[in-house]
């Protein structure tokens, strides 16, 4: 097949998502199970071999762009070099990571040093307690240290996801705000998802609509921005401000036909939707001894056969899937 990555309602896949490790430092309540997760045995994960060797045949296939995931990327003894060795894929614009920040002060200068070029930082609270109670953790004075270090060694815009949910932090949306007044953060709130494990809950969601308004009564000067061009969320600004804010609006305003996303797990599967149980093993065909060609007709295969969209906010919880850790959002 000439267009490997292209699936049957024509849209073109040029960015990947690697989790590359399944285990984590915090203990999230949304993203972890309270019972914790079943861990791959080591020699069934991806080394960092394979990782690359993988992503370098996507490469070749279309991708652009590979954003590193986890668990917790960092806590991978070999992300740096990880991180170099995709950097010096030709015809890889953007390697990028996702991180829960609490190690990113400490490594952020070697892994801008391996060609790190864009930073998402996971921040649920501005309030250290109610970090601990999220996180099941203590950290949150590192997390708040990375995301400086990162704005520090010129990573612009620093994005800031902060994933909304009521009870918990629907009260700190306004001080999230002002956060992006001084400083080149891109602050997202995302709409609390549905994972096994997470008991996500209805009631818990805080919508795009229902945030926009809080914000829009204190600032009622907030400008729509353009959309980043298959991205996943809708950007504002308040005039004056450094930074800006958005939305992640997966649950009330999906945005799935614009979507170019693949995934690929820590233990070698492609995952061609967030939701839904649908994968196949890359690992086992490279294992098996597949050439290019060989994993070629098997990713096809696994992009032809997405969805169009995703099943629907209430029809999402009831569909297996994987817990969020396990894929790494
Ligand atoms: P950029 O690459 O900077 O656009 O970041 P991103 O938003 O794609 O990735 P990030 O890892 O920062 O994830 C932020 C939130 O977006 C998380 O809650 C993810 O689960 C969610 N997200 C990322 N990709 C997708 C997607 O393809 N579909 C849906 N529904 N949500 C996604
Ligand atoms: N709903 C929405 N976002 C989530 N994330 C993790 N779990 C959920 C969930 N249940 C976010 C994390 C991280 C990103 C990869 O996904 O906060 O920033
Ligand atoms: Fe793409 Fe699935 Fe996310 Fe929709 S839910 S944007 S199809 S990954």
């Amino acid at each position: 097949n000439k267009f490997p990555l292209t699936d049957t309602f024509g849209r073109k896949h040029t960015y990947l998502r690697v989790s590359i490790t399944e285990k984590c430092n915090l203990r999230c309540r949304y993203c972890m199970p309270t019972e914790g997760v079943q861990l791959t045995p080591k020699a069934s994960l991806l080394t960092s071999h394979e990782i690359v060797t993988l992503a370098r045949l996507f490469v070749k296939a279309g991708v652009t762009k590979v954003r590193l995931t986890g668990g917790e990327p960092l806590i991978r003894p070999d992300v740096t070099s990880i991180v170099e060795n995709l950097c010096k894929l030709e015809g890889l614009g953007t390697v990028a990571m996702t991180t829960n920040g609490i190690n990113l002060a400490r490594m952020l200068p070697s892994l801008k040093h391996a060609g790190l070029g864009h930073l998402n930082v996971s921040l649920d609270t501005l309030v250290p307690q109610k970090f601990e109670f999220v996180s099941r953790r203590k950290g949150w004075h590192k997390v708040m240290e990375g995301i400086e270090k990162a704005i520090d060694l010129g990573y612009k815009p620093v994005k800031v996801n902060c994933v909304v949910m009521r009870g918990f932090n629907e009260d700190e949306i306004l001080n999230f705000v002002s956060m992006t007044s001084e400083r080149p953060l891109d602050v997202r709130f995302i709409e609390y998802m549905p994972f096994d494990g997470n008991r996500w809950d209805f009631k818990k969601m805080v919508s795009y609509q229902e945030m926009l308004d809080s914000i829009k009564r204190k600032w009622p000067n907030l400008t729509r921005l353009p959309d980043e061009e298959k991205g996943t969320s809708k950007a504002y600004k308040i005039p004056g401000f450094v930074g800006q804010i958005a939305f992640i609006t997966s649950m009330s305003q999906h945005f799935c036909n614009s979507c170019n996303r693949l995934r690929l797990t820590a233990d070698g599967n492609l995952k061609a939707c967030l939701f839904g149980s649908s994968e196949v093993s890359l690992r086992d065909a490279l294992r098996s001894g597949a050439n290019e060609e060989d994993l070629l007709v098997v990713i096809d295969a696994a992009v032809k056969k997405k969805k169009k969209q995703h099943a629907g906010m209430f029809n999402i919880s009831k569909l297996k899937n994987r817990p969020m850790i396990l894929i790494g959002g």
